[in-house]
């Protein structure tokens, strides 16, 4: 048995109803399941036969037509033992985990095949999600497959050109308001809440983030069923480190871990209401009015599902962090050139997050540290190039080339 419930005041709805918030006090739903039944039917299933993949894990996803499921082969990505860096930044095990490799460059795709199944289930015809970009680039992609009308609305001038690019070629109806990421997301709430017709697909959705929890599922099976020590992840609407704290704690009651690893946070320092409020050791979170960051993807001053997030951070002892842009940036082409994983500045900031949190000392060097870097490189090139320069320039010929290479061992 599925059913929403409130994460406050525990009221309880129905797997079908269309809901984003408690009707009684307005907190954040989340999906429960009957875990004992869960268990049962786990002894019963081949999942473990099967390939690493977000459908790997239907057992444990609120769906219950499988012949409704969009897919685009989501999930099942690589968890790279990174042991260049790890040397250089002083940890003894260090794994990412590239959302990158899934089928439109980062992670929310994992949300989406799950998200626009149900939207399928409960029969809507339109979807909408406010997005600083990926969302909006996951989202169009899979309505697109499952022929559903896309709405974004997306904040003006800061979208990522790769993320805006997708959202168009798979033919959503992009709007780009005059306002920041938490406008938007206030107004698609508000469009949801007046038209029955419109499916709301941000990570509000209760629905969306279960899909997100494979994430955490992959890892402990990619670990040979052993949870790491810590695990790193950006924070920007709070979402996915929601997410995927929920599936490691549902591993862990259905006995497939024997330990929990301890959350860590990351935002940026001119975005980081939550990581601020869990520093002051705070449990309330004040949004940041203007928040500025050269890590788009993570621009958000109201993070929605805050109160999941500082559970999440609390329940397994864990930490948050700021990190600059400067450490981002650094970050971002540490990894690319140590381990040959181009990921998105939001991505960098984890381990951007792991290099400070070494040095001061809150990690342990033999710590098993696993960093999910959320999105692709490719999402946001302009801002590689402006750290990176220009490429060397030479005219066509051998001779000026070798001089600007220092190329001098001649074979004899
Ligand atoms: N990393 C990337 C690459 C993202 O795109 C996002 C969120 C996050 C991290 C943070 O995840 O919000 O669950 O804490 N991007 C959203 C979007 C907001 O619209 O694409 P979160």
């Amino acid at each position: 048995m599925i059913r929403q419930v409130c994460i406050t005041c525990g009221a309880e709805y129905g797997a079908d109803e269309v809901i984003y918030s408690c009707k009684r006090c307005g907190d954040l739903l989340d999906v429960e399941y009957d875990y004992e039944a869960l268990a049962e039917r786990l002894e019963g299933s081949d999942w473990r036969s099967l390939p690493l993949s977000v459908w790997r894990y239907r057992d444990f996803l609120p769906i219950c037509d499988l012949s409704k499921v969009v897919t685009l082969k989501e999930g099942g990505t690589g968890l790279h033992q990174c042991s260049r860096l790890s040397n250089l930044l002083g940890v003894k095990r260090l794994y990412v985990k590239n959302e990158g490799e899934n089928p439109t460059g980062s992670f929310k795709d994992r949300g989406m095949t799950v998200g626009v199944t149900k939207a399928l289930e409960l029969d809507v015809k339109t979807v909408i999600c406010a997005s600083t970009g990926n969302t909006s680039a996951s989202l169009a992609a899979y309505a697109a497959k499952a022929g559903l009308r896309c709405i974004v609305l997306i904040p003006s001038g800061k979208t990522a050109y790769g993320k805006l690019a997708q959202a168009m070629i798979y033919g959503a109806e992009v709007v780009q308001i005059r306002g920041n990421f938490d406008q938007a997301l206030r107004i698609v709430l508000k469009l949801s809440e007046r038209h029955r017709e419109v499916y709301l697909l941000n990570s509000i959705n209760p629905y969306r983030l279960e899909g997100q929890k494979s994430l955490a599922y992959e890892i402990c099976d990619q670990l040979n069923g052993k949870a790491p020590d810590r695990v790193i992840l950006p924070m920007g609407n709070a979402g996915n480190i929601s997410a995927v704290w929920k599936g490691l704690t549902e591993f862990h009651r259905l006995g497939l871990i024997d330990d929990l690893p301890r959350m860590v946070g990351i935002q940026a320092e001119g975005a980081s209401p939550i990581a601020r409020a869990i520093k002051l050791g705070s449990d309330v979170v004040t949004p940041v009015e203007r928040p500025e960051t050269v890590a788009t993807a993570i621009r958000i001053g109201a993070p929605v599902s805050w109160k999941k997030a500082v559970r999440a951070l609390r329940e397994s002892s864990g930490v948050a962090e700021t990190v600059t842009d400067e450490e981002i940036l650094d970050a971002q082409r540490m990894l690319a050139r140590c381990e040959g994983l181009f990921v998105e500045p939001a991505s960098a900031s984890s381990i951007a997050g792991l290099r400070k949190l070494v040095e001061l000392g809150e990690i342990d060097k033999d710590e098993v540290v696993v960093c999910v870097a959320t999105g692709h490189g490719l999402k946001d090139p302009d801002i590689v190039m402006k750290m990176c320069g220009r490429p060397l320039e030479a005219d066509a010929e051998v001779g000026s080339i070798e001089k600007l290479l220092g190329l001098t061992q001649a074979f004899r």
